[in-house]
């Protein structure tokens, strides 16, 4: 079987945005900033995308350019034995969790998104109203089913065309379409009372927040945005032709995923904060504070669609890259075609994602392992275990047994001698020494 390529070097940037871009930087960020330090926060963020997130992401790229092959093989072939194969299935496997846990939470997203449309938010008349929405339909299990299984449904219809005719061109229209919708949801927080404050929560440094907890949570959050560790980014790296460039493509990649988080935390807190309540963490903000606040502000009915669609574009274009590198397996290792390969892995993710979407309602008294649910407990498992297992076998794989010589030699040009250094250094002591520290850290 002939392997695909993406078209255009556009089309590889603006696909491993979309992959990056998702619910973690619209629904996670803002709040894990706002409540662990502000702009103190933020350094450490920087710091640990810079030292951590950003070397793993090149490390894996460049794996798959230089393997030209999916993560088993890739893993196989640069580490040279049948264990770092296992260590490249075993991305795989990340990836496949990854995508059924995500399906589940962005098929809420879809659920709401129609909600919005219907102009249900217009009838909350107060918070209260809004939690009870939120229960009632978290405890309805037919509708957490109906919106995973479409959610499935609609990302393998993408992934069906394949990478340039599905995945290249559907993020090509959603990329700059969530920047487009982002950006005015921004203009328009700004012009809203209350912006200062709004702010002031979200920017101003409070470094007694910034406990050793809220700095392993920025460094696996680094690593999450980016879409490490989890065979995406060596699936979406073996479709680059060997001769396409991956530092100067990976630059403005990096740099649009942090700059939706921040324009995405300006947007979440300057609306929560027009109509004066307490901004909440976690699931609740999206989906019960945002919808009650969009009932009592003007034009809410507009923005609340808008808002729904951004969380939708987002979350699509990253679901298409955690199911992908298992496609790219079914196809490379066990020689299906492309569409059966699809089939299998829609219907095997919606399967394992059936439990998470059942967590709220018929399942939501079964807890696991000391998780509260089958869905914490995915979530747990991938972003405190596989995730930063998978980044650290991808570094120490670079920096160690291809050889980071060979690896930064893939990566920088002959003028770039401090970069060079600086990438060395990443990938044999600093980036491995951080991620095994989130490792241990949760282990613990
Ligand atoms: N990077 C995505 C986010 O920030 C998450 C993701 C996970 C993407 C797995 C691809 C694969 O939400």
């Amino acid at each position: 079987m002939k392997k695909e390529h993406w078209g255009s070097k556009l089309g590889f940037i603006l696909a491993v945005a979309g992959s990056a871009i998702g619910l973690g930087n619209i629904w996670r960020f803002p709040y894990i900033v706002g409540y662990h330090g502000g702009a103190a926060f933020i350094c450490v963020y920087i710091m640990c995308l810079a030292f951590v997130g950003f070397p793993a992401f090149l490390a894996e790229i460049s794996m798959g350019r230089t393997s030209q092959a999916d993560p088993a093989t890739a893993f196989a072939v640069l580490g040279r034995g049948r264990g770092w194969r296992y260590l490249g299935i075993l991305t795989i496997v990340t990836g496949f969790l990854v995508s059924a846990f995500y399906s589940a939470v962005a098929g809420w997203v879809v659920g709401y998104w129609v909600e919005a449309m219907r102009g249900t938010f217009s009838n909350f008349s107060s918070l209260l109203h809004a939690q009870s929405f939120h229960q009632e339909l978290m405890d309805n299990p037919y509708w957490g089913l109906f919106f995973h299984a479409l959610f499935i449904l609609m990302s393998s219809g993408v992934l069906y065309f394949g990478v340039k005719g599905g995945i290249e061109k559907s993020n090509k229209v959603f990329v700059p379409l969530l920047f487009f919708i982002l950006i005015f949801l921004v203009f328009q927080g700004l012009f809203l009372p209350n912006r200062a404050q709004a702010l002031s929560f979200l920017f101003s440094p409070r470094f007694d927040l910034l406990t050793p907890a809220a700095c392993l949570m920025a460094l696996g959050h680094s690593f999450f945005t980016l879409s490490v560790g989890q065979g995406t980014l060596v699936t979406y790296g073996s479709y680059l032709e060997r001769h396409e460039p991956i530092m100067r493509t990976s630059y403005p990649i990096v740099l649009m995923d942090t700059l939706v988080s921040f324009l995405a935390s300006v947007a979440v807190f300057t609306i929560v904060f027009s109509v004066g309540i307490a901004p909440d963490a976690g699931p609740s903000l999206l989906f019960q504070t945002l919808p009650f606040v969009f009932s009592q502000m003007v034009g809410g009915y507009g923005i609340g669609v808008l808002f729904f669609g951004l969380v939708f574009l987002a979350a699509i274009t990253s679901q298409i890259s955690a199911m992908e590198p298992f496609i790219a397996y079914l196809c490379q290792e066990w020689g299906c075609s492309r569409q059966r390969a699809v089939v299998v892995a829609g219907v095997a993710i919606f399967c394992v994602g059936v439990p998470c979407a059942l967590s709220t309602s018929l399942l939501k008294n079964y807890a696991i392992f000391g998780s509260a649910t089958f869905l914490d407990f995915l979530i747990d498992v991938c972003s405190e275990l596989l995730i930063p297992l998978g980044g650290l076998a991808a570094v120490v794989l670079v920096g160690w047994r291809w050889g980071s010589k060979q690896a930064v030699a893939e990566l920088t040009e002959k003028n770039q001698r401090a970069l060079g250094i600086y990438l060395h250094l990443c990938f044999r002591y600093i980036s491995p020494l951080l991620i095994l520290l989130v490792f241990l850290s949760a282990i613990w």
